[in-house]
């Protein structure tokens, strides 16, 4: 029994709002006249030094006192005696656990906050020296259309914005206080809720002492934030991955985020990246435990509830090393243009622009253009060249009014300079776009 019951070996993580919300209600007891001014004094002085002890690590934490309530309480009898007891009227664990949770998720978010922040100037810092940079946008992982570096980066920075929209929203949601629940039906004391949610942040009491003990759809959704944004680090990462790949050589990481081989010594393995990639699988586990544990549990508190705690906090210190770690590789890494635009060349990428050739010079019905090209396409394979390299014979055979003039639209500069459309990849246009990053997410 004592050993499936106890949590103090995770929940002392939780020793600071545990002593937040214990000062804000011995206060606000003293207000509403429940506790002697000499009571509150002595309340506070011990709360002050147990914190004091945690914080230097001379704490004495007990498995026979369960979990971090009960070992602050026994340590504050210790050293102040009878008032001790009085910290606990017209409260239970139910609603202490729901506050530290609460006050924890609301650090976690805003903590989180600032890491995606982080990472998105890292993006925006590399993008906007990388503007101009060239190399293939794909679909289907085939070339599709040549695009800027700086683009494809900012396309992760939209992403993390809407992640930070994600928690924001959550810490919104969240910042009601469950204080004054009691176990679950509220109390017969003339406590005033208000007073101790103002003192510890929150907007306001929640509304219903029944779903303050038992509610714990904050840490859910804290979670889901985090797997979402979980995938879209995992993306990048693999992005990464490819990117250092011998077959495409665009970027470089130095040897602070690479490992070598014990037995190959050209190695240079993108290891952070790849465990970036992998992270998200504990992320949704986490989601995961979580909502099973909670699925079908009848209202109110059931100890099922102290398992919110462990998937919560290793998914808060996972996400967080993600978000450093990828932050850390963005700094780090050079790009090689040239393989970049290489690749860029190949797979008769500036089709579509051949296509917008025939509709815009040419003025042809955008399908007409489409199926013109095709077979252009076809031909430049068969002779095993370029589009660029067809002759003017050859273009006049899949048109007639098709010449030469065509050739200045299938340069890869030529084609991503076109592309200047609100949210397109033309380096002007990104560097819009970046100023506007700057405005919004800065
Ligand atoms: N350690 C418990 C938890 O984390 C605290 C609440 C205990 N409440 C109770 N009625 N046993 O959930």
């Amino acid at each position: 029994m004592a050993r499936i019951n106890v949590s103090i070996g995770f929940d002392r993580k939780l020793y600071r709002q545990d002593l937040m919300g214990s000062r804000a209600h011995a206060d606000m007891l003293h207000a509403v006249g429940l506790l002697t001014a000499d009571d509150l004094a002595a309340i506070q002085r011990g709360l002050a030094q147990i914190e004091q002890e945690i914080s230097d690590g001379r704490f004495v934490f007990k498995d026979e006192h369960e979990d971090i309530h009960m070992n602050i309480e026994a340590r504050l009898r210790e050293i102040i005696g009878e008032p001790a007891g009085r910290l606990h009227t017209a409260r239970s664990r139910n609603d202490q656990v729901a506050l530290d949770m609460k006050l924890w998720t609301r650090d976690a978010c805003d903590q989180i906050d600032g890491d995606l922040q982080a990472l998105q100037r890292a993006l925006i810092t590399t993008a906007e020296a990388h503007a101009d940079a060239i190399l293939p946008g794909l679909t289907h992982l085939q070339p599709a259309q040549p695009v800027t570096f700086g683009h494809h980066l900012l396309a992760y920075v939209e992403m993390l914005g809407r992640d930070r929209g994600r928690f924001a929203d959550c810490r919104r949601r969240l910042n009601e206080s469950p204080l004054g629940a009691a176990a679950l039906a509220g109390t017969p004391y003339a406590i005033d809720r208000t007073m101790t949610a103002k003192a510890l942040g929150f907007e306001r009491p929640m509304a219903n002492s029944m779903d303050a003990v038992a509610s714990r759809d904050h840490v859910q959704e804290f979670l889901a934030a985090a797997t979402i944004t979980g995938t879209h680090l995992s993306r990048f990462a693999e992005e990464i991955v490819l990117w250092m790949s011998n077959q495409y050589r665009f970027i470089r990481l130095s040897d602070a985020f690479t490992t070598g081989s014990s037995i190959m010594p050209q190695k240079k393995n993108p290891d952070a990246a790849e465990l970036v990639r992998a992270k998200v699988g504990r992320l949704l586990g986490a989601f995961s435990s979580l909502t099973v544990m909670l699925k079908g549990l009848a209202l109110t508190y059931s100890k099922d509830m102290q398992d919110d705690k462990e998937p919560a906090f290793e998914a808060m210190e996972t996400l967080s090393l993600c978000l450093a770690a990828t932050t850390g590789m963005v700094g780090d890494l050079t790009i090689n243009r040239e393989a970049m635009r290489r690749a860029a060349e190949g797979g008769f990428i500036t089709a579509t622009d051949l296509a917008d050739y025939l509709v815009l010079e040419l003025g042809l019905p955008f399908r007409e253009a489409h199926h013109i090209t095709g077979a252009l396409v076809k031909r430049a394979e068969d002779l095993g060249v370029g589009l660029a390299d067809l002759s003017d014979a050859e273009l006049a055979a899949a048109h007639p009014r098709l010449t030469g003039a065509a050739r200045a639209w299938l340069t890869v500069e030529g084609s991503v300079a076109r592309r200047s459309s609100e949210g397109g990849t033309a380096p002007d246009q990104v560097r819009h776009q970046i100023a506007r990053a700057k405005e919004r997410f800065l």
